[in-house]
């Protein structure tokens, strides 16, 4: 069964482009009728999922609404209690289930992210600056020049060389396969993933259909979870080398830390050297499992951020296949300079992006359970190496032989700076919004 591809928003099927551009604006709605008003004109430039593999189809506008977007609109009491809690309270106020806290609490986020005066979140994506120029002057002009409609932040975001990350990994290479997409997957050992993990009003792995009320409202609706994250690349890098005798060293511990090396190539199936043309190769790079092959993570530890990210069929608390997301995560700011091992105060990191269907069992869930403890997999309250809310006390274990290697004192790489949870409606949905009574 098909999607109805042409009432979704492209933002949620669709992978990101590579390379690609990227610029998310946060709107302020003043009042209920240009709220509306801005409604009906993004019913009309919003891109939808329909032909999702096609090449003039790799840039787009997408526009998401917060809780109190929903508000401002005036849509009805009965409609807003109808979405999930987490979504209604935000995610300011979920900050200690995240492990925002300490330096990445709400209170230094920048502002005004986390704050009531969000509404929307329009992002643009394009394979490249000059197209992402061209989207964002059809949103520009039918979006924003809306008297009580006011455009409150902006961040810009440009792919590093190789789809690489401030750290240095390739990125955006894991695809789930989704029923009825279109969009091909990458991993041929996963079974496709029901529509409605991922898409409000279908069934979901767990034979359920939940979705805000009414139909015209929720259905082909989905979630966005926005994150902005800074990443300090000196502490990363001084970490690396203090605890390695070579540069050889630091790039094994880099991949042991990852799941992957630098190139993208996977420890599965290049567990001893680094091999960058398994890294760009889409047959091969995210083609492995765990269970058989690795159970005691001999090749990709169980700490390891991607190991931890998707246990695929490792032997883990909980089903893996009910915490899968869609990731359209994008960097901002310059690079560090290579070789440079001081932070410079220069703001860089990672605007991510999370799709899905349930921001509980999916965001939340992985988020608080498998990036900032160790349990699910029998290792204490162990972090995620790489994004983990790491105090200095925490250990990272690389399974070896004879023995195993654990270095201590974990530092925090990776500091939250504010973020939102969104819902991005169907294209259907707009119109109905457009359309509120009173
Ligand atoms: C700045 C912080 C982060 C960085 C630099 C980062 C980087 C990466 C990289 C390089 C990959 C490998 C590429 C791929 O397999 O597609 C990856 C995979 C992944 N990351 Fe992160 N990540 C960060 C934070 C997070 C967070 C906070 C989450 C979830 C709460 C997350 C979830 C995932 C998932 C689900 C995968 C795919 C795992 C798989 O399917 O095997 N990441 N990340």
């Amino acid at each position: 069964m098909s999607l109805e591809l042409k009432d979704i928003q492209s933002g949620v099927l669709r992978p990101r482009p590579s390379p690609y551009a990227a610029t998310y604006i946060l709107l302020r709605i003043d009042d209920r009728q240009p709220g509306r008003e801005l409604m009906r004109r993004a019913g009309a430039v919003v891109n939808s999922a329909a032909n999702p593999t096609s090449k003039t189809g790799d840039a787009w506008l997408s526009i998401a609404l917060t809780f109190q977007g929903l508000k401002a609109l005036g849509v009805p009491q009965e409609s807003l209690d109808s979405f999930p809690p987490e979504f209604q309270r935000g995610m300011a106020a979920r900050a200690d289930v995240l492990g925002d806290t300490g330096e990445s609490a709400p209170e230094h986020w920048e502002k005004p992210l986390g704050t009531s005066e969000v509404h929307a979140v329009v992002t643009a994506l394009a394979p490249n600056q000059e197209r992402l120029e061209e989207v964002l002057a059809r949103g520009r002009k039918a979006l924003e020049e809306i008297p009580g409609i006011k455009p409150i932040w902006r961040q810009d975001c440009y792919a590093l060389p190789n789809d690489k990350e401030h750290f240095g990994y390739k990125d955006g290479i894991g695809q789930p396969l989704i029923e009825g997409s279109g969009v091909p997957g990458n991993n041929p050992n996963e079974q496709p993933l029901k529509a409605g993990e991922f898409v409000l009003g279908h069934l979901d792995e767990m034979g359920n259909n939940l979705f805000p009320k009414p139909d015209a409202l929720g259905r082909n609706g989905s979630f966005a979870v926005f994150r902005k994250l800074q990443q300090r690349v000196g502490a990363f890098r001084r970490f690396l080398k203090s605890n390695s005798t070579s540069p050889d060293e630091q790039e094994f511990l880099a991949a042991k830390m990852m799941g992957r090396w630098r190139s993208g190539a996977p420890l599965a199936r290049c567990p001893l050297h680094d091999d960058p043309a398994v890294g760009m190769d889409r047959s091969k790079h995210n083609d492995f499992m765990y269970k058989e092959d690795d159970p005691r993570g001999l090749k990709t530890p169980i700490e390891s951020h991607l190991r931890r990210m998707n246990p695929r069929d490792s032997d883990v608390i909980g089903i893996p296949r009910l915490h899968r997301m869609l990731r359209r995560g994008t960097v901002y700011g310059p690079p560090l300079p290579e070789g440079q091992l001081e932070d410079d105060g220069v703001d860089r990191g990672f605007m991510f992006a999370f799709i899905g269907a349930h921001i509980d069992r999916q965001f939340e869930f992985i988020q608080s359970q498998w990036l900032n403890s160790g349990e699910f997999a029998g290792r204490g309250d162990a972090k995620d190496p790489i994004a983990g809310a790491c105090n200095g006390t925490e250990t990272f274990t690389i399974p070896e032989r004879p023995i195993r290697r654990t270095i201590e004192g974990m530092p925090r790489f990776v500091v939250t700076r504010g973020g939102e949870y969104a819902f991005l409606p169907s294209i259907t949905a707009l119109k109905w919004l457009a359309d509120l009574p009173g």
